[in-house]
């Protein structure tokens, strides 16, 4: 499947469970706790903390389905802030500055047994990833640290009945998390609740019964996560039930292609090459790349090579999507109008230096472009809403 068509058959799935497909939103938060949009929910944190009735149907550019539902892919940023993959980017193989996140929600409408009843439908029967590779973790609370809520005992079950259903060992594919990896909040403040995450196993022989989960091991990693949001996160640490439970949940849109293509379709792990990098969203920017620079992407590990290709190409795709705010369903194919002006900005970043310390001043160097260009959008539309208040035109 090209990614084109993994995106496209996410929205069509939760299209038919009658979601409201809705646009993406920018990637200028609303939310003044936000640098960037850092997750699929943050178009609905005012639903989600019962400020806003539900309206997704009609929102602008939406798919109508239930005002209850929605799902869309949200173009996303997490390069500071309670959520900060800058350190990771370049260095592993499913780690940017930039991403897709593919997501449904719903609010006060289903929770817990239908979202991973779709979560399962989708990846084992839509897909056909394979059940025995799959491990599911739910949240564990220490209370010695006053960790807030219970262990997930319902979420536990209901994946149990899934794995079982396969003849797989829930007590192996399910995995116990602490608070850092199974309790979601978008910030210090604000919606939050208990996670489930599907892990998956990508060693050759898939045998590593759940060993790996939650090691940042590039062997096994996590390609959704489905958040129950019942809390809101007060600033003074404490958590206050919210009225009405709903649900959030992100699937890593590049992770998710490289699996697919990194093993032909599942044919093949044993000579499987899964690396976001090696997938048909990243190609057309390593093309461009390599008729602009004349070297040629080595497809290597950072441990192996410096991590430069990845973390630029990663940065070329960050600086070119900001240009494209208004897809959001059917984005034209990745890095297809890629601007050539921030191709060789960023080639020239990829010519900074070679030694180990410049290397590792790379993402930053990614993060720079990104702030650069961001920050120029912001004041313009700053000055576009002063100008609008005061009734001038911007210069
Ligand atoms: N909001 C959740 C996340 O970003 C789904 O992981």
């Amino acid at each position: 499947m090209t990614s084109t068509q993994i995106r496209q058959s996410f929205l069509d799935f939760f299209k038919s469970k009658q979601h409201t497909l809705v646009q993406s939103s920018s990637l200028m938060p609303d939310s003044p706790g936000l640098l960037f949009t850092n997750a699929g929910m943050n178009q609905f944190v005012p639903i989600f903390l019962n400020q806003k009735k539900p309206d997704v149907s009609k929102w602008a550019g939406a798919v109508p389905g239930l005002d209850t539902r929605a799902a869309d892919t949200q173009k996303c940023i997490r390069a500071g802030g309670k959520h900060n993959d800058l350190d990771d980017v370049g260095l592993d193989t499913y780690h940017h500055t930039f991403f897709e996140m593919l997501g449904n929600w719903s609010f006060g409408d289903y929770f817990k047994r239908e979202a991973i009843d779709w979560a399962w439908e989708l990846v084992i029967e839509v897909w056909k990833f394979p059940p025995q590779r799959l491990y599911a973790t739910v949240y564990n609370p220490d209370k010695s640290k006053n960790d807030p809520s219970d262990f997930d005992q319902e979420a536990w079950n209901f994946w149990a009945e899934k794995f079982r259903a396969v003849g797989l060992d829930p007590a192996v594919h399910i995995v116990n998390g602490n608070k850092k990896d199974n309790f979601w909040m978008m910030g210090e403040t604000g919606p939050c609740g208990p996670c489930s995450e599907l892990h998956v196993d990508l060693t050759p022989n898939g045998d590593t019964r759940g060993a790996l989960v939650n090691k940042g091991d590039a062997r096994c990693i996590e390609i959704w996560n489905l958040v129950f949001i019942q809390f809101t996160a007060n600033p003074d640490g404490t958590f206050s039930p919210l009225p009405a439970k709903h649900v959030d949940t992100g699937m890593g849109f590049e992770r998710v292609t490289s699996i697919i293509q990194g093993t032909k379709g599942f044919t093949d792990f044993a000579n499987a090459r899964i690396s976001n990098y090696e997938t048909d969203i990243f190609r057309p920017i390593f093309d461009e790349l390599e008729k602009l620079s004349g070297k040629k992407y080595g497809s290597t590990l950072p441990a192996k090579q410096f991590p430069k290709p990845l973390i630029t190409s990663a940065a070329c795709r960050t600086s070119s999507i900001r240009g494209r705010n208004t897809w959001s369903a059917s984005p034209p194919a990745s890095g297809s109008n890629f601007p050539k002006p921030r191709a060789r900005l960023c080639s020239r970043a990829c010519s900074l230096g070679t030694n180990s310390a410049a290397t590792r001043c790379m993402p930053r160097v990614s993060c720079l472009i990104t702030f650069i260009f961001f920050s120029s959008r912001r004041s313009k539309s700053r000055t576009a809403k002063a100008s609008r208040s005061s009734g001038r035109s911007p210069s």
